[in-house]
């Protein structure tokens, strides 16, 4: 049986809401380039670092642009989003996660955040928690985006945690299946039918507890090797 030593927790969806200011701010940009995105469409940039959510979103709207062009339009875009998060305060913390980090830390559990922002820190300092976690790995320390599992490996890593004995906790389906990927166990926030793939789907961290981790620390987590088999063979 393995025993949970880590918990790697995704930024965005997971202990903040910031997904409503990511779509406002592509939304206006779209709206600058003469078209709208959905809320439907959002969903599908949950996870997805800057640069691969404007392709999505260029090419929702038929558009092709140069590489410095896209450049332009992902720093005009993150200066929005820099405005809005700005103002963020500690009332913006998903219900229970503070708590439950907090917990994992007192039963001797290591913690970590693994997360594609690059904005990680700035929202981890507004909304005062940035103290909370042993490591923290952000879009700044890793070229590969999920459903690579680089970003949950190196918080592993710097951990000193093998990644059968790591939770991670995501609500983007490609942050699962990075999870997966890296063969660590997975814990979804938010929909079953969303995230059906990971081991264990909550609502929120307010429904975790110690007892959870137990059973998740009682599963192999040998999706990973059949995931990464899967791809290989692709
Ligand atoms: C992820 C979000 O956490 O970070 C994505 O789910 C976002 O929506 C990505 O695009 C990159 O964020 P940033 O802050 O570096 O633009
Ligand atoms: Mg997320």
């Amino acid at each position: 049986m393995n025993t949970i030593q880590a918990c790697i927790f995704d930024l965005d969806g997971v202990i903040v809401d910031t997904a409503v200011y990511h779509y406002k701010a592509w939304k206006r940009l779209a709206n600058e380039l003469g078209f709208d995105i959905t809320e439907h469409q959002n969903e599908q940039l949950k996870g997805v670092s800057r640069m691969a959510s404007l392709d999505l979103i260029l090419g929702w709207g038929g558009l092709t642009k140069t590489q410095t062009e896209k450049e332009e339009l992902a720093t005009r875009k993150n200066a929005w989003y820099v405005d809005m998060i700005n103002k963020m305060t500690p009332a913006e913390i998903l219900p229970g996660a503070k708590e439950f980090v907090e917990l994992c830390t007192q039963a001797g559990i290591k913690t970590a955040l693994g997360s594609a922002s690059k904005n990680s820190v700035t929202i981890l300092k507004r909304v005062g928690i940035d103290h909370l976690f042993d490591v923290v790995i952000d879009g700044n320390k890793v070229s590969k985006a999920k459903p690579d599992p680089e970003v949950f490996l190196k918080g592993a890593q710097e951990l000193g945690v093998a990644p059968q004995n790591c939770v991670v906790f995501e609500d983007a389906i490609a942050g699962v299946e990075a999870a997966i990927n890296g063969g660590m166990h997975s814990v979804g926030i938010g929909l079953p039918d969303i995230l059906g793939k990971a081991d264990m789907v909550v609502s929120g961290l307010d429904q975790m507890n110690l007892e959870k981790l137990k059973e998740l620390g009682a599963l192999n987590p040998l999706k990973g090797e059949l995931a990464l088999g899967q791809n290989r063979s692709k």
